[in-house]
């Protein structure tokens, strides 16, 4: 018997059987041949993280004003958004760059691959797939609003795990207190900073500081305060041994994000 990963509530109430089998397959598989025991823990975590996004998603739609939104549709996309994740970290890395596989776009694949009646359940699979693919993008400048709902979800579960991110950078040993000044610019301007552009563990907490800036949703902005993101981002800034003036201007910037959600 396949191990379960995916035993879990919310998923019970709105994943239709047939996709929740599908995705446990996908992971036990990527489980079972993973690359070595650590490629098998980052599958292990990606289901854990699917769920955390599941939860985010479920507590932003009760926290939705606007009317009209497919709930079923929109926790299918939670549940799915990482498909390509799981074929990708068996190799041990969470990184496009690194793996050469853009997690995104292989789910978006792997999805409109799978044969399911989508309308019989009153889905969009166009929208879906969409949202998938754009769910992890620099930025998203289209219309889909699934597809922003599901960025905003997915940055509230890896900010719930902080510790699981710095591992992570530490892990791939980036560190430092350099900051180009573009990065800067960029999160003065509220804009999307590219991960290209991220060589130094400072430049890292001023690339999560402009995720908070391209949150889309007021719910989903004052869920990254409530969970303390400002307070936490500025701590890391200080501990990595940035300069006092460099701490006030990020203090500056996310007391400005702080006023305006
Ligand atoms: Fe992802």
């Amino acid at each position: 018997m396949n191990k379960k990963f995916f035993e879990n509530p919310i998923v019970k109430k709105w994943i239709p059987e047939e996709i929740a089998e599908w995705l446990e397959k996908i992971v036990a598989e990527n489980f079972r041949d993973a690359d070595n025991k650590w490629g098998s823990w980052k599958v292990k975590y990606k289901a854990r993280h699917t769920l955390k996004v599941v939860k985010w998603g479920n507590i932003l739609l009760k926290n939705f004003k606007e009317a009209g939104w497919n709930k079923k549709q929109a926790i299918i996309i939670c549940f799915l958004h990482d498909t390509g994740r799981f074929p990708q970290v068996k190799q041990n890395s969470y990184s496009d760059i690194d793996t050469g596989i853009d997690h995104a776009s292989l789910g978006a694949k792997m999805i409109s691959e799978f044969s399911f009646d989508w309308e019989n359940i009153w889905c969009n699979k166009a929208e879906i797939t969409e949202a998938i693919m754009w769910h992890s993008r620099k930025e998203y400048l289209g219309k889909n609003r699934y597809a922003k709902f599901i960025r905003d979800a997915d940055k509230l579960a890896c900010f719930e795990d902080w510790k699981e991110m710095e591992k992570d950078i530490e892990d791939r040993k980036i560190e430092g207190t350099g900051i180009n000044p573009l990065v800067w610019m960029r999160l003065e301007a509220k804009e999307p900073i590219d991960n290209n552009l991220v060589a130094t563990r400072a430049e890292w907490v001023l690339n999560i500081a402009s995720w908070l800036w391209n949150i889309n949703y007021k719910a989903a902005r004052k869920e990254a305060i409530k969970m303390g993101m400002s307070k936490i981002l500025l701590e890391e800034f200080k501990n990595n041994g940035n300069t006092k003036g460099e701490v006030e201007r990020l203090k500056k910037n996310l007391e400005e994000f702080r006023k305006s959600a």
